[in-house]
């Protein structure tokens, strides 16, 4: 499953999403453009996924939902990065740049917020994991983040 497509190599400027993000599930995800979101490739099936970014010229681990958010029905397909660190504030404007590395899971529909919330911890707990692993933890020192 993408093991050819993937590392995946993105940036774009970070934009607003639905802002249900931060409030309802306390995961706050920097959304890119639609025009990002149309040039992924297209065999990059969606799900969810893990991997690295990099803001202000800082790398962090990430995990990333890629489609259409089965549980709110969106209409546009999207690609949200949450960091996993802490931050305060918001980081519209800033750039972006992401590897995806890894593949989690498909997107999921749940009966409600509280189940989305559980699978998105568990996301972060495989993420953490993963991420440790040489192949992919190499990535965080990639050329692409220093350019
Ligand atoms: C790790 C992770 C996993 C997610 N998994 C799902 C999922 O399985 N189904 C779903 O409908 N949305 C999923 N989401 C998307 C959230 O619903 C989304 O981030 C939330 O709607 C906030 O979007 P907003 O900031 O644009 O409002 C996931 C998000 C993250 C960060």
């Amino acid at each position: 499953m993408g093991s050819k497509i993937l590392p995946c190599f993105v940036s774009g400027t970070i934009i607003k999403g639905f802002g249900r993000g931060s409030k309802a599930l306390d995961t706050p995800t920097a959304n890119l453009p639609e025009s990002v979101v149309d040039a992924l490739p297209k065999d990059l099936n969606t799900g969810i996924y893990y991997g690295w970014a990099s803001l202000q010229g800082k790398t962090y681990k990430m995990v990333a939902s890629i489609g259409w958010n089965p549980y709110y029905k969106n209409e546009k397909k999207s690609l949200e990065v949450h960091l996993l660190h802490k931050f305060q504030g918001d980081f519209y404007g800033e750039e972006l740049k992401v590897i995806i590395g890894g593949y989690i899971r498909p997107e999921k529909d749940f009966s409600s917020v509280e189940e989305l919330i559980i699978e998105i911890k568990n996301d972060i707990a495989i993420a953490e994991r993963q991420l440790e692993e040489p192949v992919v933890n190499k990535l965080k020192n990639d050329d692409f983040f220093n350019d």
